[in-house]
């Protein structure tokens, strides 16, 4: 008779068989950044808080010291225009959060940018509107400015999360142009359009205003369309792919994973942390342990690395040593 519980009977052998593990460089922290200084809670998302740059500096240095390495920097403009300005001032809370963490961090930490429009924008698109309509290659062209700005001011890797066809190759045209041939893409690859992201969009204030996102953001019914455009990604010059949202797409981060050899990231979005945490606030469920299945899941999956809200929590409470 085989018996698998042999394998199972003590902590110690159940790690010495375990073959997915969960450690600090796995995970990037996400931070909402903002000139006006302070800390403001977003009560979406527990625990987290749209930050000044000396608010995030601190806060970087506690998160660093518990091994957790890389950030994902969201920018709060001061204002919002239909022509998304604020997305390309260099004087911007992206380009300023860079440079002061660069200056206190160095190669330490490895700062990555959301290159996106939406929190730019008055009307909440992730592109320009013309017309009523999101517009493709203004877009870009606008993204790939924005890209080099924040890898003036020192970012590591840009993460374009706005979904225009051809951003990756003209960001990486730019960004080799201005000399920046070393810094990282880390491409949106696979993003499906729907209710996941509500949180997030309180914390960066980037609801659209009207309509939806789904003539630029995937369809979830589909996942060949998800690991084309992919593999596309990849041929324009992309260095890591990132899908997202993670629980629902756990096939196609396995699938991506094989179709490729480029590093995976998923992006365990705001709701997939925030339902945890109001099902605890209820008591319905043990969130810490519940937030830990997920991340475990997603590394089983194939991710390489996770964007999550839960980062900061699971390294002060030691769940992810
Ligand atoms: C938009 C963007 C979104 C997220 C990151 N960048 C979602 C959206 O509004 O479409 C979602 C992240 C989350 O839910 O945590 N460019
Ligand atoms: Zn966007």
């Amino acid at each position: 008779m085989i018996r698998s519980r042999r394998m199972r009977r003590t902590q110690a052998i159940r790690d010495l068989v375990a073959e997915t593990d969960l450690r600090p460089r796995h995970l990037i922290q996400p931070y909402f950044v903002q000139k006006a200084k302070g800390f403001s809670e977003i009560a979406a998302l527990p625990g987290i808080g749209r930050t000044g740059i000396h608010e995030t500096c601190a806060q970087v240095e506690k998160d660093l010291k518990k091994g957790l390495r890389s950030v994902l920097l969201f920018g709060i403009p001061d204002e919002k225009a239909p022509d998304a300005h604020g997305a390309h001032d260099p004087d911007g809370a992206v380009p300023l959060t860079i440079k002061a963490l660069k200056t206190q961090f160095g190669d330490d930490l490895i700062v990555m940018t959301d290159v996106c429009l939406c929190s730019y924008t008055d009307h909440g698109h992730c592109g320009l509107v013309h017309d009523g309509e999101v517009v493709n290659d203004a877009s870009v062209a606008l993204l790939a400015e924005m890209a080099v700005r924040h890898a003036e001011a020192g970012a590591d890797v840009l993460a374009p999360s706005d979904m225009m066809d051809g951003r990756i190759a003209a960001m990486r045209v730019r960004l080799d142009e201005e000399g920046f041939q070393n810094r990282a893409i880390m491409s949106y690859a696979i993003k499906h359009a729907g209710a996941y992201y509500g949180p997030f969009r309180e914390a960066a204030d980037s609801s659209p205003k009207f309509g939806d996102r789904r003539s630029y953001q995937m369809d979830p019914r589909n996942s060949r369309e998800g690991l084309r455009d992919g593999l596309m990604d990849l041929e324009e010059g992309a260095d890591i792919l990132l899908l997202k949202p993670a629980l629902p797409n756990l096939d196609l981060i396995w699938r991506l994973r094989e179709a490729s050899l480029a590093p995976i990231a998923a992006y365990h979005v705001s709701s997939e942390f925030s339902s945890v945490k109001a099902a605890e606030e209820r008591g319905w469920v043990n969130g810490d342990q519940l937030l830990y299945e997920h991340l475990i899941a997603i590394r089983r999956a194939g991710a390489d690395m996770i964007v999550t809200y839960a980062g900061r929590e699971a390294l002060e409470k030691g769940w992810v040593q």
